[in-house]
């Protein structure tokens, strides 16, 4: 439901006709000020474990209602049995009352055992496996080194088990540019891939690319899907280096060129089921982003749902929210759309310059600046 701010003029829909002094029609928007929606799930999450864990969890609890937990702690949830344990501290992390449910991945290694995903099916906390190329991203290096050579019987498993391949979708090769390893992957590894088992469900995870967006558009039959991350949608390549670098911008896959963004926008704008909401929150503590060897990733769980609304309300798309956040996502995972609801209000507030623990500071994405949507709770 939508609510806009009284207009001078009657019309239906968003788009509503004002008359200026001079009596020429001007088309304006209608200004949306509230917007109630399915409450969001985040299908990619980073969630850490210990201190981190308690730290950043509230954050995603409080917008979301379910998320897809991603297992690249250290050492890595390769296990069905190490899931069920990292859930256990999830839910004893959580603030009292919380509904939050977490949603179990596991670790795919050279070694994954087919037997490992009939376990995971069966316990019922388990809803995919994430592909990491050994080397490619944070805690990856126990990742996959030869996906058709060595792990071509887990897969065929994953296809009979309906479980989903999550993939971080680069290349590994230090010769391939950082920025082309997405393109390159997608023709090296996603087409032979589908091509093989196109019964096998596959997530791209935090697409960065008109490659990417242009791939998962042509795979047909639902069996491919993609999460998109605020910082994908909002920012190109200049904000590593705006001004100076800017370390809270730094993630994997990196960011990219300004028509990749506009690409990626007119996509999940476009109202296609087969893009949905992953933020790919990735907490680092300040120290190890802004030192001589930064770390990858942007903690964006507490301005995530405030940014992905600015993204659609710019676009003028703001009627192809809910989709995107609320019903794509359990749409591909064949999992239950949520009854609760959340409102979104335009209200400026203002992003924290950091959130402060006892062992260090958390810069958030935005850290400082004023955004305009709020999300409310029932
Ligand atoms: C993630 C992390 O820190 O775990 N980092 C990131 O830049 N996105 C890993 C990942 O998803 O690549
Ligand atoms: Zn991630």
């Amino acid at each position: 439901m939508i609510k806009s701010l009284a207009s001078p003029c009657s019309g239906a829909g968003s788009q509503k006709l004002k008359f200026d002094r001079s009596c020429k029609k001007v088309k304006q928007r209608a200004v949306r000020m509230e917007l109630t929606i399915t409450q969001p799930d985040d299908w990619h999450l980073h969630l850490r474990d210990g201190d981190l864990l308690h730290a950043v969890v509230p954050h995603s609890a409080s917008n979301f209602r379910r998320a897809i937990v991603m297992p690249n702690l250290k050492p890595p949830v390769t296990t069905t049995s190490a899931a069920v344990t990292y859930r256990e501290s999830i839910m004893e992390a959580l603030p009292h009352g919380s509904s939050f449910d977490p949603l179990m991945t596991l670790y795919l290694t050279d070694k994954t055992h087919p037997h490992e995903i009939k376990l995971a099916r069966e316990s019922g906390v388990v809803y995919a496996v994430k592909l990491y190329p050994a080397g490619a991203t944070t805690n990856s290096q126990d990742g996959v080194t030869d996906l058709f050579g060595k792990c071509l019987p887990v897969l065929e498993e994953m296809v009979k088990q309906n479980m989903p391949l999550l993939v971080h979708g680069e290349v590994t090769d230090p010769n391939i540019d950082v920025f082309d390893r997405e393109k390159i992957f997608i023709e090296t590894v996603l087409q032979p891939l589908i091509q093989r088992l196109p019964q096998l469900k596959v997530v791209m995870e935090h697409i960065t690319t008109m490659d990417a967006v242009s791939f998962v558009q042509s795979c047909k039959g639902g069996f491919v899907g993609a999460t998109v991350t605020p910082q994908h949608l909002l920012l190109n390549r200049n904000a590593l280096f705006q001004g100076g670098l800017q370390p809270h911008n730094y993630c994997l896959p990196v960011l990219k060129r300004e028509i990749h963004r506009e690409a990626i926008v007119k996509a999940v704008t476009s109202g296609s089921k087969k893009f949905f909401l992953g933020t790919d929150s990735a907490p680092h503590e300040r120290r190890r982003k802004e030192s001589s060897c930064g770390c990858a990733g942007i903690y964006s769980a507490p301005v995530a749902l405030s940014l992905y609304a600015k993204v659609f309300d710019e676009a003028g798309a703001l009627d192809k929210l809910e989709a995107f956040t609320s019903f794509n996502g359990p749409d591909f995972y064949g999992l239950p759309r949520n009854s609760s609801k959340i409102t979104l209000k335009k209200a400026p507030w203002k992003v924290p310059e950091a959130f402060s623990f006892s062992f260090g500071d958390i810069v958030p994405m935005f850290a400082g600046e004023t955004l305009q949507w709020q999300p409310f709770f029932e």
